[in-house]
């Protein structure tokens, strides 16, 4: 495994693109199944978790060829309803082929899901809503086993899980009859699902609302989709800019997606302004408190982006809050931070960040975004960080190195 070398202390001065969104189109590659022709997707990210599902489609039966960003997935020659560990066992979100199996075989057999270490992240509310519709769901030994054509009904999320909102919808849209998900995840990435189901023939009302209305067709075609682009990595690039300083334009933004996290980093001190679909992002040290910041559901500050404002919380000078509500176990970086000079008290979901000087330290990504807010806080730190732990990293983040890099940063990697 590699690591990275950061020297801390340089400010970034550049342009940064963003490319798009890894949550976005791993629910959209497991619906590729559902249809009866090639599907073609535009500004797909280069991730490893992409590979993994890609993968996936592959030993389902799919043809697949993937170029840059432009992937083509044929679901015409698949005849398989069973994932076997593998890549499945690798991501949280192969959880989305239970919904897509289900919506276009009636049956479907998968491992529990893998992915970052972040508490217990059960799928309860996804087996309640998919027995509502009618498709039992057993899980032991670790496998998942459905069965049922699903069928369409009311059904009512006790929390509104992206996942769970997400496996509705694909179950739901070649069913019978109309299903009505009230509690429903508001993320920006469900409605990128439902706009490319929509281009494959998909009814679908109240995307991005709470309340979805999915009317059941009998057979769904291709299409050709560019999939939105990744507010967590914009999120991640104005937080390395708020803990280097300097100046950067991020482009390929979309202004409401980031708003919650530009918001708390203008409390930092940062000064933000948005052009069409850009962001110019200019700080200057020293960084003022961001008070008390809570992670919540779309539109509120998302959980996604904790470990990165965590990161830059601890590189300034007051003392901030952070009350993480989505995710147990999200704080892993707090050793790591504290090894770099930051003082940081852990009371249950409410992490009190007093920032220092940090000084560079040896790190250990232990997750995806807690990894890429280690790299921040090492951009923010007196001297050399050396990271280990970055194949996380390359789950959600094409070449964050080469990213940083090209802006100014000064990071290497080493074995
Ligand atoms: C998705 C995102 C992840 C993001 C999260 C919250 C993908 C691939 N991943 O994850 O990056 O951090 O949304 O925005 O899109 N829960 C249950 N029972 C369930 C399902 C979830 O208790 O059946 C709990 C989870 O443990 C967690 C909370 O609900 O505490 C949120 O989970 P959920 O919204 O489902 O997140 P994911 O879809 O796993």
């Amino acid at each position: 495994m590699e690591d990275y070398i950061v020297s801390g202390g340089y400010p970034l001065c550049g342009r940064l693109s963003v490319y798009g969104a890894k949550n976005a189109v791993l629910p959209v590659l497991a619906g590729s199944i559902l249809g009866s022709d090639a599907v073609f997707l535009k500004n797909c990210p280069r991730l490893s978790d992409v590979s993994y599902t890609l993968e996936i489609l592959r030993r389902l039966g799919c043809r697949v060829a993937a170029e840059g960003g432009e992937v083509m997935i044929n679901p015409a020659s698949a005849s398989s309803w069973r994932l076997d560990a593998g890549p499945a066992g690798e991501m949280r979100s192969s959880v989305n082929f239970l919904g897509a199996l289900v919506g276009r075989y009636g049956r479907a057999e998968l491992p529990m899901p893998g992915g970052c270490r972040l508490g217990s992240r059960p799928i309860d509310l996804h087996v309640r809503a998919f027995r509502e519709m009618g498709v039992n769901v057993e899980v032991s030994g670790g496998v998942i086993r459905a069965e049922g054509r699903p069928r369409g009904t009311d059904v009512r999320l006790d929390f509104p899980s992206v996942g769970a909102t997400e496996n509705v919808i694909l179950a739901a849209v070649m069913s019978k009859g109309i299903t009505t998900l009230s509690n429903a995840a508001r993320e920006p990435e469900i409605a990128d699902l439902c706009g490319f189901l929509t281009a494959m023939g998909a009814k679908i009302r109240g995307a991005g609302t709470g309340t979805i209305r999915v009317e059941g067709v009998p057979s769904l075609g291709g299409c050709e989709y560019e999939i939105m682009p990744d507010r967590i990595v914009a999120g991640t690039y104005m937080c390395a800019a708020a803990a280097a300083g300097g100046e950067i334009e991020i482009e390929n933004v979309i202004r409401p997606h980031v708003e919650a996290v530009a918001d708390v980093l203008v409390r930092c001190g940062a000064d933000i302004a948005f052009a069409d679909d850009r962001a110019l992002v200019r700080v200057r040290h020293p960084l003022r408190s961001a008070g008390v910041v809570r992670t919540e559901v779309y539109p509120g500050f998302p959980t996604d982006c904790q470990s990165q404002l965590m990161a830059v919380m601890a590189c300034g000078r007051e003392k901030g809050v952070i009350v993480e509500n989505i995710f147990e176990n999200r704080f892993r970086i707090v050793p790591e931070l504290r090894r770099m000079g930051a003082e940081i008290r852990v009371n249950g979901p409410k992490a009190e960040v007093r920032g220092g000087a940090l000084r560079g330290a040896e790190l250990f990504a232990g997750d995806l975004r807690g990894g890429a807010a280690l790299v921040i806080a090492a951009l923010g730190a007196r001297g050399e960080s050396r990271i280990h732990g970055v194949d996380y990293i390359a789950r959600g983040y094409q070449d964050l190195a080469g990213e940083l890099s090209s802006v100014g940063a000064r990071i290497s990697v080493g074995k």
